[in-house]
């Protein structure tokens, strides 16, 4: 019996973790610390075991944290979708990843997550973690830093020499497109509240603007790209600062839902796991081009806490469960 078989088999032998779980809908107060079930590995699945999580603030109110696929409630649910950890078996079919290797990945919304000891990801989520950084700064790394890729490459086409808004810089996908928008030679304009200036300033920025001070639209001049992090008022008034043939793409809303938005080409959009862009973004991590801002590392069996303090403002980059030492 190989080694992931025997892992395997005793793990699937009705192996009890401790996770952070759901059991009826609601915020962080409904976050339970107990025991469950280990998962199973299906065909195309690894087994992690998890050392540090992290999840993006609003998912509790994201339906696919509630419902399978076909739309089926299937609660008691793990919440947090960003996994780093090392591969413990191997189900079949699957490739490019070996038992001991460790990962990092954005695991599929709609099963359970990170926040336990052992989650079943499908391979092709994972890549390998990048090598210079801890667990705990790898977790953080996935959900965000492909949000702001996918968001300025895939659906902004920014290009060197461009302008790009990125409005709520400070936080956990901000920080990622500010240091992307200035990697790619984007003239980067940055905004959030007064906390975040010293932060997007150091990551890239070349103009920063408090958002409760002054009104973006009266002093950037129009831009090729805006990245809306914030939704609401400050998405609808982005509207006035594209060029012709740019582009307002966002991240929590559709820009074009509202009866008043311009004729002008607007992206929302969903991030989808992609292992190629993992490996770009270790890629620059290695090279000392990019870096994850960890705000905040809780334990696990504190996990509620987590949620609640990324409720909070000022909290910069994004919150880490530690899940071992
Ligand atoms: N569609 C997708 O696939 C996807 C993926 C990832 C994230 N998201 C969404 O994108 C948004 C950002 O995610 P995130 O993880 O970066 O969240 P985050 O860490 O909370 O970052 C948001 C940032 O915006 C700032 N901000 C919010 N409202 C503001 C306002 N009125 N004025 C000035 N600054 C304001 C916050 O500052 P304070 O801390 O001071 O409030 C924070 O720094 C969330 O809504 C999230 O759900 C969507």
């Amino acid at each position: 019996m190989s080694v992931s078989e025997s892992v395997e088999a005793q793990l699937s032998a009705g192996q009890t973790m401790h996770a952070l779980r759901l059991h009826e809908h609601g915020g962080p107060e409904q976050l339970v610390y107990e025991t469950a079930s280990v998962p199973p590995i299906g065909i195309g699945d690894a087994l992690v075991r998890v050392h540090a999580a992290s999840f993006t603030p609003t998912e509790l109110s994201w339906p696919p944290t509630w419902e399978d696929r076909a739309g089926r409630d299937r609660r008691p649910v793990i919440p947090a979708h960003e996994v780093a950890g090392t591969v413990t078996a191997l189900g079949y079919g699957t490739t490019g990843l070996a038992v001991g290797a460790a990962v990092y990945g954005l695991t599929d919304w709609y099963r359970d997550g990170a926040a336990a000891e052992y989650i079943a990801v499908e391979v092709r989520d994972l890549a390998p973690a990048p090598a210079s950084l801890s667990f705990v700064e790898a977790a953080v790394v996935p959900l965000a830093g492909l949000t702001a890729w996918q968001a300025l490459f895939d659906h902004g086409a920014l290009s060197a020499g461009q302008t790009a808004l990125i409005h709520g810089a400070g936080g956990g996908v901000g920080t990622f497109a500010v240091q992307l928008a200035h990697a790619a030679g984007a003239h980067v304009v940055a905004t959030g509240r007064e906390w975040a200036r010293q932060l997007a300033t150091e990551l890239g920025a070349d103009e920063f603007i408090d958002l409760e001070r002054q009104r973006f639209e009266d002093v950037v001049g129009a831009v090729d790209v805006a990245l809306d992090l914030v939704g609401g008022d400050i998405l609808q008034r982005s509207w006035a600062v594209i060029k012709p043939g740019g582009v307002l793409v966002s991240a929590v809303e559709d820009p074009a839902a509202s009866p008043a938005a311009p004729k002008a080409r607007s992206v929302f959009f969903v991030v989808v796991p992609d292992r190629a862009e993992l490996v770009e973004l270790a890629r620059r991590i290695e090279a000392g081009a990019l870096r994850p801002i960890v705000g905040a590392v809780v334990p696990l069996a504190d996990g509620r806490a987590a949620f609640e303090t990324k409720r909070n403002t000022g909290v910069p980059g994004k919150v880490a469960l530690q899940v071992t030492d």
